[in-house]
């Protein structure tokens, strides 16, 4: 069985993870998206919120499983028995810093973790959570990037609506 994970802070999900979901949903057989729980970071949404999100937005894909992770990706990875970690580039600025990511994780792994990189579908190449939660922010509309229930739980937080 082809099994990958998918990390990433996911705060929130938007419609480019879902692109990247739903795609690579398509080419293994079981995905993991996994939320890192990093204590460096003060995340708009915490781990479990950001889990249950998830698992919400891809409730309609039977072959993607949500999990959340601490430390390194490839101590986790080792754990699940997973070799293939996945990864969405929007541009040539996301590629330099993947890279590296992915070329540091294949040397800590000893070889054990591949990142696999699906391209960002252009009508989402423009999107990041951080821009989501700047615009949701000033209340503005984020329709495009995010679905329905999560732009409320966004909009929420900022104490619209
Ligand atoms: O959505 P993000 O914030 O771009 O995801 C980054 C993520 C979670 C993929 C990356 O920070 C990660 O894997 N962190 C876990 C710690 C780790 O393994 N670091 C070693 C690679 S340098």
């Amino acid at each position: 069985m082809k099994a990958a994970i998918y990390p990433g802070s996911f705060d929130p999900v938007t419609y480019g993870h879902l692109d990247i979901i739903r795609r690579a949903a398509e080419i293994f057989d079981e995905l993991t998206v996994s939320v890192l729980n990093n204590q460096l970071k003060t995340p708009l949404f915490s781990v479990e919120e950001r889990v249950k999100i998830l698992e919400e937005a891809t409730k309609d894909f039977p072959n993607v499983k949500v999990d959340s992770f601490s430390g390194l990706l490839i101590d986790y990875s080792k754990k699940k028995g997973v070799h293939v970690a996945i990864r969405g580039l929007r541009a040539i600025t996301d590629f330099e810093y993947e890279l590296q990511i992915a070329q540091t994780n294949k040397l800590l792994s000893k070889g054990e973790l591949d990142t696999v990189f699906l391209t960002t579908s252009l009508e989402y190449a423009y999107l990041s959570s951080s821009s989501v939660k700047e615009i949701a922010s000033f209340n503005g509309d984020i329709s495009m990037c995010v679905p329905e229930f999560v732009a409320q739980l966004i909009y929420e937080k900022y104490g619209h609506k």
